[in-house]
């Protein structure tokens, strides 16, 4: 028979489908996130996330530095606290475990370490929601300044990145104004920007122990039957200046990441989420699937659909196993 055109060609032997490769991924451009609480001595593994922990500022230095031998250097840290009240008094405080853990860890590596930051007020708040409650209701206004303050705390500790994800309308602004005002000018925002009101999020909050007691969260996290508002959003979040924009979880929105890609100059970024990597891990422990193909398939996806950056909990598996991502 003859055809023309034969792309089985292209598929023949590894070293040509190494040739015409479109997408690799460096762990140059991944996150590793970090639980951190208070205490000392504590290391506490989460439930559905093998391999991840909530651990205290001395122990997290400890995993850290075991961490960063293998390569790892760039990091997201969230607190977890029984700390919390109706203001969220403890996310703008200078003795919350992420301030204190941003020292120490600055202290040690400086700028050998990429050290972000989440910022939210879920693990703050007594009603365990990401903004703060006035009548009965989540008040965005005056959410605003406490995440501004929260932001400006982590800053002035060292952090290289604060990342806004509460979803609140207005905070990148906030944020980026509180910073300039105090001559922060080199601190990177990098904005949840599309963050969608999601059930993959499941074993963080148990990691974060930050499940909001009443209600959820669809009152400010995007409704996911919702494509072009998260292209609002990115205008929004670029013109009150943030400088990564994120699409949040990743799987279940390639086509967001994909719409980002070709509306912004900005880098984009996708956060490989908690249910993600449960998932993962419940197919790989069963036997149903080969871990690294599984991690290897879905980090390509998230890489091809259009983000450069993927926070993923499985980047110190892929350093200590030595995965080939290509
Ligand atoms: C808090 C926050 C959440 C995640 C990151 N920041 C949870 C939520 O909104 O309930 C999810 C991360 C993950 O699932 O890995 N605002
Ligand atoms: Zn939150």
């Amino acid at each position: 028979m003859e055809m023309s055109n034969r792309p089985r060609r292209f598929r023949r032997t590894p070293l040509i489908r190494e040739l015409v490769a479109q997408t690799k991924i460096s762990t140059d451009q991944l996150i590793q996130p970090y639980f951190v609480t208070d205490g000392e001595g504590v290391k506490v593994e989460i439930g559905g996330m093998p391999g991840i922990y909530r651990e205290s500022v001395d122990s997290l230095v400890k995993s850290i530095e075991e961490d960063y031998k293998l390569g790892l250097n760039k990091i997201m840290l969230f607190g977890v606290t029984e700390r919390k009240d109706a203001m969220a008094a403890g996310a703008a405080d200078d003795k919350n475990p992420v301030v204190l853990a941003i020292r120490k860890l600055k202290d040690r590596f400086g700028e050998d370490l990429f050290v972000s930051a989440d910022v939210c007020l879920c693990a703050y708040t007594d009603t365990g929601h990401c903004g703060v409650t006035v009548d009965g209701e989540i008040d965005n206004d005056t959410s605003l300044p406490i995440l501004a303050r929260m932001a400006l705390v982590l800053a002035q500790s060292g952090c290289d990145c604060v990342g806004p994800s509460d979803m609140m309308d207005g905070r990148v602004g906030a944020i980026r104004e509180t910073l300039e005002a105090h001559d922060l000018t080199g601190t990177i925002i990098m904005a949840y920007t599309a963050k969608y009101a999601s059930s993959y999020y499941g074993p963080f909050r148990e990691a974060a122990a930050s499940a909001p007691g009443k209600g959820d969260r669809k009152g400010y996290q995007m409704d996911f039957r919702n494509r072009t508002e998260a292209l609002r959003e990115l205008m929004l979040d670029e013109e009150e200046g943030a400088d990564i924009v994120m699409v949040k979880p990743a799987l279940a929105y390639l086509d967001i990441i994909s719409d980002f890609q070709r509306n912004t100059e900005l880098p984009i970024a996708a956060y490989n989420v908690s249910g993600e990597y449960a998932a993962v891990k419940l197919m790989a422990r069963s036997g149903q699937a080969d871990e690294k193909s599984l991690v290897l398939e879905n980090l390509t996806a998230i890489r091809r659909a259009g983000a450069s950056i993927i926070l993923t909990y499985h980047l110190r598996d892929i350093l200590k196993n030595e995965w080939r991502l290509s």
